[in-house]
């Protein structure tokens, strides 16, 4: 998939002058009402940074010195103060990137099955290196320390979609969808819309696409395994006295993946 955005030159912002700023075209008119929209949702007007930050990227990207500092002028707060908050999280970008943001987790459990695998092999496949997007501007890959789903690793995360279990194979043939224009769906969740339409979700703004909210279950086995083993105990604990229907998780043996039979 192509993209078009990422012409014009940059807006004069006083936060701007110090500092290079990459390239990105003006906010749109529009953007300061949405602003206002967005605080007036918070009792405090300073609690709506972080989705006007999002609003900020559903229009740049990322997190440009003009949007910086249009939130600190409704916000009544300094630059430096919001300019603190959008470097610290790094949901929050520094530069333009593409409509797909791929983060590739090298994270303890996703390194030893495979995540260091997946990420040399899209660097290869791509041409592109870390926080680097593709020429065509589709795909940003990003090197992640845990995308918080360590249960189905080695996990990649598109515009914050799970695609659990990935092998370099299937990385390589998901980057090509997207790059084609046809992004697969998620293991997990609503289906993938770009990086500004998922910014401007993230921002509180309605996701339009029907059922979205409800597609896919947001959670598989694996995380749920705890659940059912809690609600397992509390099933049997009206048969058996307490004691005995609570195993001592940390002891060797106890966990039902250690079960008599499968001991050596
Ligand atoms: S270690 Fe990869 S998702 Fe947590």
């Amino acid at each position: 998939m192509a993209s078009s955005r990422r012409t014009g030159g940059n807006p004069t912002a006083a936060a701007s002058q110090s500092l290079p700023q990459p390239e990105s075209e003006p906010l749109p008119e529009r953007t300061r009402a949405q602003l206002r929209e967005i605080i007036a949702r918070y009792p405090k007007p300073r609690s709506a940074l972080l989705p006007m930050l999002h609003l900020v990227q559903s229009e740049q990207d990322y997190v440009s010195a003009e949007g910086v500092g249009l939130c600190a002028e409704e916000l009544g707060l300094t630059q430096a103060e919001v300019g603190a908050v959008a470097t610290f999280y790094t949901m929050y970008k520094r530069k333009p990137g593409g409509d797909y943001l791929v983060g590739v987790c090298t994270n303890t459990l996703c390194a030893i099955l495979g995540g260091d695998a997946i990420l040399a092999e899209l660097k290869d496949h791509l041409g592109i290196g870390d926080n680097e997007t593709t020429p065509d501007g589709a795909v940003t890959l990003e090197h992640i320390e845990c995308n918080a789903a360590c249960d189905y690793a080695p996990v990649i995360m598109v515009n914050w979609e799970f695609f659990d279990n990935q092998t370099p194979a299937s990385a390589r043939e998901l980057v090509d969808r997207l790059r084609a224009g046809d992004p697969p769906p998620p293991t997990r969740g609503a289906p993938l819309c770009t990086w500004r339409e998922t910014e401007r979700i993230l921002a509180g703004f309605p996701d339009e696409r029907p059922n979205s909210a409800d597609a896919g279950p947001g959670a598989g086995p694996a995380t749920l395994a705890g659940l059912a083993l809690v609600r397992d105990q509390q099933a049997g604990a009206g048969k058996r006295p307490a004691a005995a229907s609570t195993p001592d998780l940390a002891r060797p043996g106890a966990h039902p993946a250690s079960a008599p039979e499968t001991r050596t």
